[in-house]
């Protein structure tokens, strides 16, 4: 094995506490994370995204009405002796690949819904003094090696933090953290500032963050200021930008197709996509698309 040269990045935050009012009545009692695309719900897309990046320990921080989360990833022994009878070997597999193992899954509340920042933040104590990932269970992205695997790449190379970017319209930074960018060498770009949903008249770049991150711990130490910032909320994005004249920070254009299925229209394309996708119901996906 070649030896590491950065601290490896072992676990990940889920910020699930989230209102989801854009997906009401459908998230009336139920999580937006809990929303599926195609066979699985979206927090579990990204689950076996970071498992599939080599994350160990996996951390939800989550407020009221969200117990559906946890039980989600929960052994189900009446469901799986059931399957069992029935011989059904595929559906049995399905579920069991939903499980986070015994002493992985780590829970923690935000009682308020002060920001995201404000949420990483209630999981420093579980994170502690080791570099992490963090993952917005609203942003998807589909390819065949997942956006956190290749972020893990990228710092195996560059160490420091990483944010995942594309570039949006002009017109759209004020959905998105910006970057200022320092210099641009394609895959990846060094960033010298960032900034929270600004207008697009006062955007630096049109290359946004989207919901994927590395970052050292330090990180707790700019949020437990709990400065407010856009939207009078305690911004990741806020934190992040007064650590850049201290620590590498790096944008990584990731490849994939990402959807924002935070947005109704982002997530019916998703659907599309992986419907389309899937060996048992692609064809069957087309055709319903034909006829519409
Ligand atoms: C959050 C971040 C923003 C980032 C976005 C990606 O915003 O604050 O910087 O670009 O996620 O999805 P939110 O979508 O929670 O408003």
């Amino acid at each position: 094995m070649p030896e590491q040269k950065f601290k490896p990045v072992r676990k990940a935050v889920f910020p699930v506490a989230g209102l989801g009012t854009r997906f009401l009545p459908a998230t009336k009692v139920m999580p937006k994370e809990m929303l599926p695309i195609n066979d699985r719900p979206l927090i579990q897309h990204v689950f076996e995204e970071a498992r599939d990046a080599g994350i160990e320990e996996f951390i939800f921080v989550t407020g009221r009405y969200k117990n559906m989360l946890e039980e989600h990833f929960d052994f189900q022994p009446e469901l799986e002796h059931t399957l069992e009878l029935r011989g059904k070997v595929n559906m049995l597999t399905k579920v069991r690949d939903s499980e986070i193992p015994a002493g992985k899954l780590f829970l923690t509340r935000q009682p308020k819904p002060l920001g995201l920042g404000h949420a990483v933040w209630c999981a420093s104590k579980i994170v502690g003094n080791e570099p992490f990932a963090i993952i917005l269970p609203d942003d998807i992205v589909n390819y065949k090696q997942g956006c956190l695997s290749q972020m893990i790449n990228a710092y195996n190379q560059h160490g420091g933090n990483i944010v995942a970017v594309k570039d949006v319209p002009r017109k759209e930074t004020s959905k998105y953290g910006i970057l200022d960018i320092c210099e641009d060498k394609g895959d990846t770009v060094s960033i010298k500032g960032l900034v929270e949903k600004p207008d697009p008249e006062d955007a630096p770049s049109t290359l946004s963050i989207i919901g994927r991150y590395i970052l050292q711990p330090e990180i707790f130490e700019y949020l437990s200021i709990f400065e407010k910032g856009a939207g009078n909320e305690i911004q990741l994005t806020d934190a992040m930008a007064k650590m850049l004249d201290k620590q590498d920070f790096h944008g990584l254009r990731f490849k994939g197709d990402h959807f924002d299925c935070g947005s109704r229209l982002g997530f019916i394309a998703a659907n599309i996509a992986y419907g389309l996708n899937d060996p048992e119901i692609g064809e069957g996906v087309k055709g319903i698309l034909k006829q519409y």
